[in-house]
């Protein structure tokens, strides 16, 4: 089984991911680490106590994450007209308590790949604050992990925050530029992926019967729902955070490339993802010739992932 820490700002499809993870027999969820993004910090911290308890897994450490981008700006705004402004659909959930770990995110990811080198998956689902930090204050992070899978980026695709930018890599542009150059076995799962993969209506409502993790996310994901009606006229969802959770699991539903990424953090772009699709040598002073490669999904066998989603999202 993999060791998997999760790098989450929940989210309704952070909640789907994170509990279809515990009813994944590939994987081992040895921890959760938030950040900003859907909902503030804190509320994260909160939401990610609240699935534990939920799945009745509160041995799991949670560790609160940065507040404030890598270079220092604060989160202004938070995708509440996406997630609700408690990042569950606006359900009035009651509130769990938990214990945060006694370090911040970044120190837990450190010391968690420290203590199990080569075996640690890190399933990034927000902005790379984070793992930002945790690269900066240990460089060997990026290769000790056994992998790193994040959701983010529109590589051939527009974004969803405008037109250039996919929402985690605009969170913190700084974060995602400097953990995709960092080398090590880094995999990315974009909208040219994500925006395949969808459930209905029907399917997400079908979940109402299908026990505690199925009855709670038919409801926090009305809102979700009503968003996808409301600006692109669906009757379905976008299957972000968990299609991410799927290349953790089943890494063969996905076609890769192999390519240099960068992310732009200046500019109406800000937030864009490049990548070199190696169809050049760039031989010349201004390539990207020394940027480490890393793994884009570029398709995806769509039915067969949402299918094994939803069954693991019901328990
Ligand atoms: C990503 O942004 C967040 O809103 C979702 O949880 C997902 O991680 C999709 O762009
Ligand atoms: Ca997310």
């Amino acid at each position: 089984r993999k060791k998997l820490l999760i790098d989450t700002d929940p989210g309704v499809d952070d909640a789907m991911a994170i509990l279809a993870a515990f009813n994944s027999p590939e994987v081992e969820v040895i921890g959760l680490t938030t950040v900003f993004g859907n909902v503030y910090t804190q509320t994260a911290t909160r939401n990610a106590f609240k699935l534990l308890e939920l799945a009745e897994m509160t041995q799991v450490p949670v560790a609160e994450g940065a507040h404030v981008t890598l270079n220092g700006t604060p989160k202004t705004w938070v995708a509440d007209f996406v997630h609700g402004t408690d990042g569950f659909g606006n359900i009035n959930i009651d509130i769990a308590e938990g214990t945060k770990w006694s370090g911040c995110a970044a120190e837990f990811i450190v010391q968690t790949v420290r203590e199990n080198p080569g075996e640690v998956s890190i399933l990034a689902l927000g902005p790379l604050t984070n793992i930002a930090i945790a690269m900066q204050l240990d460089s060997s992070v990026a290769r000790n992990a056994a992998e790193i899978v994040v959701l983010g980026g529109a590589f051939f695709v527009n974004g969803n925050v405008n037109p250039a930018a996919e929402a985690n890599m605009y969170g913190d542009p700084e974060a995602a530029d400097f953990v995709l150059g960092q080398g090590g076995n880094i995999k990315i799962v974009g909208l040219d992926v994500t925006h395949s993969c969808q459930f209905t209506g029907t399917e997400l409502r079908g979940l109402q019967d299908r026990g505690r993790f199925g009855t709670f996310l038919s409801e926090i994901t009305a809102f979700y729902l009503k968003y996808h009606k409301d600006s692109y006229d669906m009757d379905s969802v976008y299957v972000h955070d968990p299609s991410a959770l799927a290349a953790v699991l089943q890494p063969a539903l996905f076609t890769w490339r192999f390519g240099q990424v960068r992310v732009l953090t200046e500019s109406v772009a800000t937030g864009m993802t490049v990548m070199d699709v190696g169809l050049k040598r760039w031989n010349n002073p201004h390539g990207w010739t020394d940027r480490a490669n890393v793994q884009v999904a570029v398709a995806v066998n769509a039915a067969k992932t949402t299918t094994m989603l939803l069954e693991r999202m019901a328990a």
